[in-house]
Parts: structure tokens; C-alpha cells; sequence
């Protein structure tokens, strides 16, 4: 049985990478490229691991936050560090934008990577949004996640979009359709969802985005899990909305924990449970994911480095940013 799932995984799997390498593919500039510092700095990767490894260390929800921050990062206009991009009285980010004001955390981290791979390769080489995507891979690793290699070659965006961000991030009230079109219209599949929702395995949410499950007689959340988060998270809107609650029961190791989870009605977010509640294809990978780690954390690396490919500048577009906070020259 889990044998012949796989297999019939696998050849979905395979089509709908085929699928998904033609749209990922960037239609001007350069390829990402894997090996893309390695002349040019090859200090530069070991760099960012070793600030990522001190700051998951120090706390290890930082790695959930930095693994958010690059998804945050390529699901509005692309994987080109316009998250980064501070606000100022003449330019509005993307920073105070509804799914991330808040919420998204890091960039001080991202701040202190920056400066020390600068040090490292004795200039300005490597771009911002190639630090979030590495730091992403690097954080999962640190976590007891799955490695991959992270293609390279990104180059910094000089422009952001709140209004983007508003509406190219799904929100966790999104039912099973909202969440695969939505990343549908960023050309990666309904087992990209799934699979990528796994990144739930870490890190917390506020109670401001689960207060609505826990009061009400027919959400189909857990009765347990319903009363234990009631104690962090009190009925009155105002009341205790940043309060903190672990997406799985696991959080700061990256593990099945989620999708079993998930099968129990103990998923935290409603868009978590949506991908468990419809008897579907989406319920079949999770049921799929639940039982063959092996194939979570082998599609997961996969999922990943289609969604660090998410339309890149390349080439001479964009630049390579002195400072991750602000655009040069300006
Ligand atoms: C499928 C649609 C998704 C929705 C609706 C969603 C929504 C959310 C929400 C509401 C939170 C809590 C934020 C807060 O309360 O401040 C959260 C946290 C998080 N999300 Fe997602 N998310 C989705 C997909 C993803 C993906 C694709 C990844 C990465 C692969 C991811 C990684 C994370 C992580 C690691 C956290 C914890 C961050 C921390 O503790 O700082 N999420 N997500
Ligand atoms: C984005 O959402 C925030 C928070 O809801 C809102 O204040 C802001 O006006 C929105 N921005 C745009 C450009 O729609
Ligand atoms: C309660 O949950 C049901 C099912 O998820 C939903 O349709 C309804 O709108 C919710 N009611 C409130 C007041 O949030």
C-alpha cells in the first residue's frame, strides 16, 4: 500500500516537476546557478551557515522565522529581497503589510550575515535575497531538517510592493481552493502546498490568527487542543492577540509532527486543517507525508528549491544591495 502510494506519488511528482521547471524557468537574464560564488567568493555560504548556526542557537525559533522570511520573500514578485526594503516618509515597503507587520522577523539577523559574508569575501558580492535564501536552507538544516543546494544568483530588487504583499500572501482564514490557487498563480502545485505547509513543523503562531477556531461550536479544531490554546489565547479581540502558540507540537524540529498533527484536527492554523478536512488529493498527502517522513523531507527540499527559483532578477537587473534595509544610491 504505501509502496504502491509512493510509486503513484512519484509519477506525479515527476509531471508536475516537468510542469513546474518550465515555469519556473526565469524568461530573460541567467539561470540561477548553484556554484555561482564559488569563484567569486567561496567563503560565502560557509559565512552565512556559521551566523545562522549561532542565531538558531541562541534561539531556536529563528530558524522557523528566517525559513517564513524567504517565503515571504519570493511569493511577491519573486525571490528578490523586496522584503527587506525598510519604509521611509517617501517609500512604503512591504514590511507593514498585513501578513507581515508584526509578525515577520530576522532582518537582524539577515543584517549581521550581510555584514559578515561582506567581510568575508572583502566586498559587496552577494545580494540580500541570496543571503534569505540560503539562510532558509541553512535554518532548516539546523532544525534536523533535509539539506538541498540552493541555486544562486539572485540580485536585490530596488523597488517593493505593499499592495503585492497584501495580496500575493495567503492568509491562514483561505479555505483548500484559496490556498491552491494561490500558489497555483505562483506556478507551483497542489503537492507544493502540502508539501510546503510542512514548513509548520516549526516555529509559532499568534493567537490573533487562530482565535477564531477556538470559539466556536462548529470549527472542527480538536475539543482538547481547543481548550489548552484557549488558556494562551482569551476570547476578547485586543486581548492577548500576540501571544504565541506552537504550529506543531515540535517546533524547533523539523519533524512529521505536522501532518500527524493534522490527521488528529490539531492543526493550529485553519488553513492547516483545509489541507485534512476535504477527502481529497490534499488529503491523501497528508495522510502520504504522515507516514513516510523519508518522502516529506525529500519533497520538501525539492518544493523548496522551486519556490527559491520564483522569478529572479538576473544578470544586470536589479542589484547587488550594499545595505539589505535600503536600495543603493538613493
Ligand atoms: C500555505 C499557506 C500558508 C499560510 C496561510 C501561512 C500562514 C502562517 C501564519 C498565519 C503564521 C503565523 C504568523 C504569526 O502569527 O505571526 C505562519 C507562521 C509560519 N509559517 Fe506559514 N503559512 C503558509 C505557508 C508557509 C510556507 C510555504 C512556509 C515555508 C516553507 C511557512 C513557514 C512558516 C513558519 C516557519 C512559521 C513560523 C514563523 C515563526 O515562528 O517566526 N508557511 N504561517
Ligand atoms: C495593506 O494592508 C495594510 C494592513 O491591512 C493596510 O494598512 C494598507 O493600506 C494596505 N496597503 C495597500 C497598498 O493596499
Ligand atoms: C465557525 O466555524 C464555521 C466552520 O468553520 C464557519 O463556517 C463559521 O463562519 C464560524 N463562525 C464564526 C463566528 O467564526
Amino acid at each position: 500500500m504505501a509502496a504502491s502510494l509512493s510509486r503513484r506519488f512519484a509519477v506525479a511528482a515527476c509531471v508536475a516537476a516537468m510542469a513546474l521547471a518550465l515555469l519556473a524557468t526565469p524568461s530573460r537574464g541567467q539561470l540561477l546557478d548553484t556554484h555561482f560564488y564559488d569563484k567569486a567568493c567561496p567563503a560565502a555560504l560557509p559565512t552565512i551557515k556559521r551566523v545562522v548556526e549561532e542565531a538558531v542557537a541562541a534561539e531556536p525559533r529563528m530558524g522557523a522565522s528566517l525559513l517564513r522570511l524567504h517565503f515571504h520573500d519570493c511569493f511577491v514578485n519573486g525571490c528578490d529581497g523586496s522584503i527587506l526594503l525598510d519604509d521611509t516618509p517617501f517609500f512604503t515597503g512591504e514590511k507593514r503589510a498585513s501578513p507581515n507587520v508584526n509578525s515577520v522577523r530576522g532582518f537582524d539577523v539577515i543584517d549581521r550575515i550581510k555584514a559578515a559574508v561582506n567581510a568575508a569575501c572583502r566586498g559587496n558580492v552577494v545580494s540580500c535575497a541570496d543571503i534569505v535564501a540560503v539562510a532558509a536552507r541553512d535554518s532548516v538544516v539546523a532544525l534536523g531538517g533535509p539539506s538541498y543546494d540552493v541555486p544562486l544568483g539572485r540580485r536585490d530588487a530596488r523597488t517593493a510592493s505593499q499592495a503585492a504583499a497584501n495580496n500575493s500572501i495567503p492568509a491562514p482564514t483561505f479555505n483548500l481552493d484559496r490556498l491552491a490557487s494561490s500558489f497555483a498563480s505562483h506556478g507551483l502545485s497542489l503537492q507544493d502546498l502540502v508539501v510546503l505547509s510542512g514548513g509548520h513543523t516549526l516555529g509559532f503562531s499568534r493567537c490573533t490568527n487562530f482565535r477564531d477556531r477556538l470559539y466556536n461550536e462548529t470549527d472542527t479544531l480538536d475539543g482538547a487542543l481547543a481548550a489548552s490554546l484557549q488558556a494562551v489565547c482569551p476570547r476578547a479581540t485586543g486581548s492577548g492577540d500576540d501571544n504565541l502558540a506552537p504550529l506543531d507540537p515540535t517546533p524547533a524540529r523539523f519533524d512529521g509532527g505536522y501532518y500527524a498533527s493534522l490527521l488528529r484536527g490539531r492543526g493550529v492554523l485553519h488553513s492547516d486543517q483545509q489541507l485534512f478536512a476535504a477527502g481529497g488529493v490534499a488529503d491523501a498527502l497528508v495522510r502520504f507525508y504522515a507516514a513516510n517522513g523519508d518522502a516529506f523531507r525529500r519533497d520538501f527540499a525539492d518544493a523548496m528549491v522551486r519556490m527559491a527559483s520564483l522569478s529572479p532578477l538576473t544578470g544586470t537587473r536589479g542589484e547587488i544591495r550594499y545595505n539589505c534595509r535600503k536600495v543603493n544610491y538613493s
